[in-house]
């Protein structure tokens, strides 16, 4: 299935854009269930995204958002993904986010309790079947997406415990490609020209192997560039 690709003068209208599909996604959605999964994601414009959110009105007793990995500081920490979420979309605090263990117990410990509770959430790891309507991801300029990074094992069911991330904190929790995979749409947010090696791998070579290429809607997978990224590509 081809990608549909957008691409923005800027990341400000990049992220308008993505709002604007967004409010049009889950409306649809809810024509059909009482409630949106969405899985967010961490990073500059990832955050920045959440930011836009806020402004959306969404009646959030009808959308259930989790982030696509986390940081695994202590829950206070600026670091994590949910505190920076939260910082710029607060009523997520009060509701509608699943929440990721953090460092005042081990990281296999997380990584057990948040499979258990996906589990309890969505039923079997093992199952292909859509289980989120959609998934938001960044991109590095290594490739990486959540926190599955080029290289390094995808070692869980629902969850990947990473020990050594590239990118700090080196400890994180992450969706799994096969979780990741089990979205009706999958939407990467990329700007800048220093991502467009692994985006022009991704979306031209068959055999990538790069995180990014790893990853793909059910029904659609949508690429949200700025001109300057999409220029270099
Ligand atoms: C994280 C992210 C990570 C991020 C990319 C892109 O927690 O670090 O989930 O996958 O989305 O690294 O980040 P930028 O938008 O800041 O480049």
């Amino acid at each position: 299935m081809k990608p549909r690709i957008f691409v923005a003068d800027t990341s400000k209208e990049l992220l308008s854009q993505a709002a604007a599909d967004f409010l049009a996604l889950v409306s649809e959605v809810l024509e059909s269930k009482p409630v949106a999964n969405i899985i967010l994601t961490g990073g500059s414009l990832g955050i920045a995204m959440v930011g836009e959110l806020a402004k959306l009105n969404l009646d959030l007793s009808k959308v259930r958002f989790m982030f696509g990995d986390e940081r695994f500081v202590a829950l206070d920490h600026e670091d994590r993904n949910e505190y920076q979420g939260i910082s710029v979309f607060p009523e997520l605090a009060t509701r509608s986010l699943l929440r990721y263990p953090a460092s005042d117990t081990e990281l296999l410990a997380g990584q057990a309790l948040m499979n258990k509770a996906m589990t309890i959430s969505y039923g079997s790891s093992e199952d292909t079947s859509d289980v989120f309507d959609l998934v938001i991801l960044g991109v590095g300029p290594d490739g990486h997406v959540a926190s599955l990074f080029p290289g390094h094992q995808s070692n869980g069911e629902w969850i990947t415990a990473e020990w050594d991330s590239p990118k700090p904190p080196s400890e994180r929790l992450s969706l799994s490609y096969r979780t990741l995979n089990r979205a009706n749409q999958v939407w990467f947010l990329a700007s800048g020209a220093q991502k467009a090696a692994v985006v022009r791998s991704a979306l031209g070579d068959p055999n990538c192997e790069l995180p990014l290429a790893k990853v793909r809607g059910l029904q659609s997978t949508s690429w949200y560039l700025d001109k300057e990224l999409s220029d270099a590509l």
